[in-house]
């Protein structure tokens, strides 16, 4: 069978053997000084030689005050950028395309005692957050720049900024953060403004070709929902104008979706990439099939990322070329959890196999 998961992506500067994309996915593999381990490698190569046409790291940090994580991938300054250059020729070996993803954590960094929002508000256990000044905003700006360029440096074949998830740049662009009433506040041509000047800079620091990507969130929690969805239109349109070469929608909410929900945002996605059709784009959440991969491009979206079914089967790809089953993963959700208790160990599931298996073999001695 002719899977249209299986066609190459031909978009304007990147070229992939085919449609399927590991959306960022972090890992909770690096050390806590912020770099990738032998495992992490480990797993770029099983996701590489299991048909993923572009793999997006886990999210990589900018800027020390906006680390996500304790263990999470650096890229602030130049020591880190060496350690990229081997997961390139780990995906490049097989076949597939490495992008990095890159992000600021905002409120939600860990280690800062400093934290700044978009807007000053109060956060969980009685911390507040001030809000960032212009000063600042064009500071991690720069921290976005520096970081591609070390990058690029490093030979990746792209970068994706991270603008989704309630991580600093979707809390600019959604209304639901964003209630500053300056040039980056306001209009969705405001709440832009910080991540279509990181675009501009990077653009202007590595060249007009090199390609960044971003994430952004399909809806928002904000009461005005169809003004959000025209402003997810106007962000497309003006991806398209500022060269951006893919923009991946996820949502705002998929942690809190009934696990037996899939292809949670296809309707939404569809009607933007209908309105904006010359802008490519990618979606993300609860595909966990063959059938589900080929709905979503079917509809005229460009290629379908997947986040938990990679971690539940890295070879879920390969599986689906001949046939496979749908995803063992119930999105349960127990992988944010689970690396922390058994630290190495990323899906429940897949680990309740590998035991089962593991037992029947000691059996059989
Ligand atoms: C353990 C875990 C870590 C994640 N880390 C990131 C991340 O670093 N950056 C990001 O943009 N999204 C991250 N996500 C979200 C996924 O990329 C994806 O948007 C979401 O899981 C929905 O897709 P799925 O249904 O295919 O899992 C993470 C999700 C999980 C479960």
């Amino acid at each position: 069978m002719e899977f249209q998961f299986a066609a190459p992506l031909v978009l304007a500067h990147l070229h992939s053997k085919n449609r399927v994309i590991r959306s960022a996915t972090h890992s909770f593999l690096p050390d806590q000084d912020g770099y990738m381990t032998d495992a992490e490698y480990a797993m770029y190569e099983q996701l590489a030689s299991h048909d993923v046409g572009m793999i997006i790291t886990g999210h990589c940090c900018v800027d020390p005050l906006g680390r996500a994580n304790p263990e999470q991938v650096n890229i602030y300054d130049d020591g880190y950028a060496a350690q990229f250059r081997k997961a390139v020729a780990i995906c490049h070996e097989h076949g597939a395309l490495f992008v990095p993803q890159i992000s600021h954590a905002g409120p939600r960094a860990v280690d800062n005692d400093d934290l700044a929002d978009v807007v000053a508000r109060p956060l969980k256990k009685g911390h507040e957050a001030r809000a960032l000044t212009v000063a600042e905003i064009q500071h991690i700006e720069q921290m976005f720049v520096a970081a591609a360029v070390r990058l690029q440096r490093a030979g990746v074949d792209g970068v994706q900024l991270h603008a989704a998830h309630s991580y600093l740049l979707s809390r600019f662009i959604d209304p639901y953060f964003n209630q500053r009433t300056d040039a980056y506040g306001g209009s969705i041509e405001n709440r832009f403004r910080m991540t279509e000047e990181i675009v501009k800079g990077i653009k202007a620091a590595c060249g007009e070709d090199f390609p960044v990507l971003i994430k952004v969130n399909c809806d928002t929690r904000a009461e005005d929902t169809a003004a959000y969805e025209a402003d997810m239109v106007w962000l497309l349109q003006r991806c398209h104008e500022i060269g951006v070469e893919l923009v991946e929608f996820s949502g705002a909410d998929f942690i809190r979706l009934p696990k037996d929900r899939t292809l949670y945002y296809l309707d939404i996605v569809k009607r933007y990439k209908q309105a904006v059709p010359e802008m490519p784009v990618s979606l993300v959440g609860g595909a966990r099939s063959a059938a589900d991969m080929e709905q979503v491009l079917a509809s005229g979206i460009e290629a379908i990322s997947l986040a938990r079914p990679l971690i539940a089967e890295p070879d879920f790809v390969s599986k689906q070329l001949v046939g496979g089953e749908k995803s063992i993963c119930v999105s349960c959700n127990r992988c944010f959890a689970l690396p922390h208790m058994h630290p190495g160990v990323r899906c429940v599931w897949a680990w309740k196999r590998l035991r089962a298996q593991q037992k029947a073999q000691r059996q059989k001695a």
